[in-house]
């Protein structure tokens, strides 16, 4: 499904719009911003086009919620649960700021903490769970400054072509409550 409109200091995430597609296509299309991206190892999703089809029309499977990230009104990249297990109250997670321009702004920090709060508040989920691989270090940045904690190797998440390292990292409703606290 797409998420619901959701605000933070600077940024809006929104639902997806067709009109967004042309966009997506451009994001996926830049080698800098997929070089860590999984699209970049599987064959059919290296045609950028077939990529953001595929990331548009996942968003509207059940298991899965999808947002634009915005930024002055302009989409700026996208993030999204997906694997979500309502029984267990968990899901995955992941995020992507597809203008480069707006890269290291602190703004894929502020869309994971707007989309946490909506995952761990509204929806009372207990985990949520994020890959990236080893050499990624903005990623694991990231996701260490969000609150996660690496727990292992993720599992037949291989960087196919690439033979790197795919962590797996996790936040717990616990560490998320933690952050949220006192910030550390
Ligand atoms: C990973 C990504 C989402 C980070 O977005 P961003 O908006 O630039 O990240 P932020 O500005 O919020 O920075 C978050 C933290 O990562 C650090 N960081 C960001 N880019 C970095 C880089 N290239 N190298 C090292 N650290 C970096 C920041 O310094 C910050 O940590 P700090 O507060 O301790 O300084 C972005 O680079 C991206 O979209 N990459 C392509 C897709 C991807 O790899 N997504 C992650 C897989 S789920």
């Amino acid at each position: 499904m797409f998420g619901p409109a959701l605000t933070g200091p600077r940024l809006a995430l929104r639902p997806p719009s067709v009109r967004d597609i042309p966009r997506i296509v451009r994001w996926l299309g830049d080698p800098e911003v997929t070089r860590y991206w999984w699209t970049r190892d599987v064959p059919w999703a290296k045609r950028p086009a077939i990529a953001a089809a595929v990331l548009f029309v996942g968003g509207l499977r059940p298991n899965a919620i999808l947002w634009i990230i915005t930024h002055d009104g302009q989409a700026i990249g996208h993030c999204l649960i997906r694997h979500i297990d309502r029984t267990k109250r968990h899901a995955t997670a992941a995020v992507l700021i597809g203008e480069r321009s707006e890269h290291g702004k602190g703004f894929a920090a502020e869309a994971c903490a707007i989309r946490n709060d909506f995952v761990f508040g509204r929806l009372g989920f207990d985990s949520l769970r994020a890959t990236a691989m080893a050499e990624n270090t903005a990623s694991r940045r990231l996701l260490e400054k969000s609150g996660y904690r690496l727990i292992g190797n993720a599992k037949g998440a291989t960087a196919a072509d690439r033979q790197q390292e795919v962590l797996l990292f996790e936040l717990t409703r616990s560490d998320y409550a933690r952050l949220r606290t006192t910030g550390d």
